[in-house]
């Protein structure tokens, strides 16, 4: 038997949704404890044969579908395809190809005015950027060597393209919030005449770049000021690192040219599981309860990708597509693609869960740092627990301004 479903596509009037794996976060104003169970596991494990309802699609769009304004275009939404869990216990060697993107960046302070960036040490890490450094994950050297390895499980997740979007030539291209610039560079190298920029709160991008692109320090938060406009706009793994996402839909449709393209490439945080072998009282349920509580408290949307086709609908874009891909939590599946896909999400999630938690747990609920790396140590077990089908949604979405708007 296979796991496979065919993608499905559909055109309907809203955006995707799946139903949660978790249970909401507490609200605000209950008391955060920080952990002291010890998650337990299930293991009796799923029998293989079962044969699993692929998450719904939500097509009636998210709760507030009813005040969308009335419809312009589809939005094509491909689901995502059903996962057999694989019954071999040994971790497989999924590396095998040598394909790996991962590498090490020099830094860069290129072109800056260094006095106008921050740098914030806090509980051994480093937290830099431009004015007040509001993101709130490290960019020290140990965040960057995640990044790259995220952008690596990225580039798997779309078949090793860079983009999706039906385009093949472009004049002005923009990456916002660039990180290490691999995605910017690998761009700008495929497309020598096209003008490349990656904009990044941190100026933490190589000097030895393309000549066709340019990094730039910026708060793409504030108001834009490029002096032209452009024809592509890549933006990924800005979730949970933008806050006003309705703004930041109106200024990239503003700034692109009639007919370019958005693509955004982002990860829903909710843990998914279909066969009832995460608890939930798990380790990695509960941080996903506790990271929403926390972000929720500090303005960081963590689901907003759920919303990411309506708020582009209700900026003016049209022709929006939405593929939603699994991410594994480990090597559980038994599909090659997906055992790989999850080889590298267990792999970004242990090595990411601290900078990702750091800040979040200790500002916005009061942890310890010693209560966070404790925490830390149990949900890098669950991430490693091949009994735990758990995964997460990915996205892939693209949409057009039209042509004749100006
Ligand atoms: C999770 S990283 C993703 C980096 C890159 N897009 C990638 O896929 O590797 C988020 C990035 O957004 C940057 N960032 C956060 N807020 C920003 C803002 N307001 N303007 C520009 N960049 C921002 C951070 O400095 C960080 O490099």
């Amino acid at each position: 038997m296979t796991s496979e479903t065919p993608v499905k596509s559909t055109s309907v009037p809203g955006s995707p949704s799946a139903s949660a794996g978790t249970s909401p976060g507490p609200s605000e104003a209950e008391v955060v404890a920080p952990p002291t169970t010890t998650p337990t596991v299930d293991t009796s494990g799923p029998s293989g044969d079962e044969v699993v309802p692929p998450p719904t699609t939500n097509t009636s769009g998210p709760s507030e579908a009813e005040d969308v304004p009335p419809q312009t275009t589809n939005i094509n939404v491909a689901e995502a395809t059903l996962l057999e869990a694989d019954e071999v216990e040994e971790q497989e060697n999924v590396l095998s190809d040598g394909d790996s993107g991962v590498g090490s960046f020099q830094s860069s302070t290129a072109s800056l005015q260094e006095e106008l960036i921050k740098q914030r040490k806090e509980h051994g890490r480093s937290y830099k950027g431009y004015l007040e450094a509001k993101y709130l994950l490290p960019m020290d050297e140990q965040e960057l060597e995640r990044l790259e390895l995220q952008n690596h499980l990225v580039w798997l997740t779309l078949d090793k393209r860079l983009y999706h979007s039906p385009v093949e030539n472009f004049n002005r291209v923009l990456d916002v919030g660039c990180g290490t610039g691999q995605w910017t560079i690998e761009f700008a190298d495929q497309y020598p005449g096209t003008e490349v920029i990656g904009v990044d709160l941190a100026p933490v991008q190589p000097n030895a770049i393309p000549p066709n692109l340019v990094f730039e320090v910026d708060d793409l938060e504030q108001p834009w000021t490029f002096s032209k406009k452009f024809d592509f706009i890549h933006t990924e793994a800005m979730v949970g690192a933008l806050q006003d996402w309705p703004k930041y839909f109106r200024q990239s449709f503003e700034f692109l040219e009639p007919g370019g393209y958005l693509e955004l490439h982002d990860v829903d945080f909710a843990v998914r599981c279909d066969d009832g072998t995460l608890p939930d009282d798990s380790a990695v349920v509960k941080w996903h309860e506790y990271m929403d509580q926390a972000a929720d408290k500090m303005g960081f949307p963590l689901h907003i990708v759920l919303e990411f086709p309506k708020l582009m609908q209700e900026a003016g874009y049209t022709d929006i597509s939405v593929e939603q891909i699994k991410w594994p939590m480990n090597t559980w599946p038994k599909d090659k693609k997906y055992k790989e896909l999850g080889y590298f999400a267990s792999e970004n999630f242990r090595w990411g869960c601290e900078s990702m938690s750091l800040a979040l747990l200790t500002r916005g609920l009061g942890w310890s740092v010693d209560e966070v790396r404790v925490f830390m140590a149990l949900l890098r077990k669950d991430f490693a627990n091949r009994q735990l089908h758990g995964y997460w949604n990915f996205y892939v979405i693209h949409g057009r301004k039209p042509e004749n708007v100006a």
